[in-house]
Parts: structure tokens; C-alpha cells; sequence
């Protein structure tokens, strides 16, 4: 990420500790995770402590470290969501995605999470895609959803090619 980029962020967000963790959210926003040198610069240029923005960015774990892929996908392994099948869904997920939870795929289209309680029991095992949430999810579905967002990116690359 370009420095310039950082520094508009956090004028936006203003200087104040306080901005810290919207700078983050923005950060990842552009980024899909946060780059080690964007949080020297954060600190520098907000005169934090270093060790003060990783914790920051170490205790949530919306925030990753590593570069993630352009779709975030989050399997719901809480109790409720685990009864109603979760580990099937998971096992699907990895074997169509061929990564482990916290991995991203090759081509950088999917990172695979898992989560304790997405707080939607109800409409257990959930999945959450970019922070659209798939309820009573199956084997099957699995598939369509997997499939369906690889056809999307397939579109929007026939589209850019066109532009160029
Ligand atoms: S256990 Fe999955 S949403 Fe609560």
C-alpha cells in the first residue's frame, strides 16, 4: 500500500488514539489485511508506540497480518451451528477450496476462517461471505455458493479485459 494512501487515512480519521482502530478497519478495507510496514507508519505518524498498534491489531480478529484473499469466508463452528452439521459444511469447504482454516487459496480469491458463534444460531451452520450470512447450509450448497462466486469473478475479469 502506498504511503500516501495511509496518510489520507488517517486524515480522514484524525490523529487522535482514539482513530486507531478505524485507521486499522481502513487499512484492512483497502488491503484485505494489514501490511507490517503500514503499522510502523501508523505509529510513527500518530506518535503511538509500536507495540501499541500490533496489539491493536493482534487482539481483534477481524484484523489479519497476512494477506488475505479477495473473499473472506467464515465457517460457524459454535455449538448450535456444530449440531446442525458445521463439520460437514467445513470438510466441503476445504476440499472444494483445497486449504486448511486460515489459509488463503492460491489463486487469492478465498481465505477460509472458522468461528465459535456468529450470533444467528437459529439459522444454523452459517456461513458468512464478506459479511453476507448463508444460513441452513448444506454439502450442496457448499458448492453453489463456491461456484457461484468464482462465476462472478469470472465476470468482472471479462469486463475489466474489455476495458483495456
Ligand atoms: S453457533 Fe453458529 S451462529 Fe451461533
Amino acid at each position: 500500500m502506498e504511503l500516501s494512501g495511509i496518510e489520507k487515512i488517517i486524515e480522514k480519521n484524525g490523529k487522535h488514539r482514539s482513530a486507531l482502530i478505524a485507521i486499522l478497519l481502513d487499512i484492512q478495507d483497502e488491503n484485505h489485511f494489514l501490511p507490517r510496514d503500514s503499522l510502523t507508519y501508523v505509529a510513527q505518524a500518530m506518535d503511538i508506540p509500536l507495540v501499541d498498534v500490533y496489539r491493536a491489531a493482534t487482539f481483534y480478529k477481524y484484523f489479519s497480518l497476512q494477506p488475505r484473499g479477495e473473499h473472506m469466508i467464515l465457517v460457524c463452528l459454535g455449538t448450535a451451528c456444530h449440531v446442525r452439521g458445521a463439520p460437514r459444511v467445513l470438510s466441503e469447504m476445504q476440499r472444494k477450496l483445497n486449504i486448511k482454516p486460515r489459509e488463503t487459496t492460491e489463486d487469492n480469491l478465498f481465505t477460509l476462517e472458522t468461528v465459535n458463534c456468529l450470533g444467528a444460531c437459529a439459522m444454523g451452520p452459517i456461513v458468512v461471505i464478506d459479511a453476507e450470512y448463508h444460513g441452513q447450509m448444506t454439502v450442496s450448497k457448499v458448492d453453489k455458493l463456491i461456484r457461484s462466486f468464482k462465476k462472478l469473478e469470472g465476470i468482472k475479469k471479462d469486463e475489466q479485459g474489455k476495458k483495456h
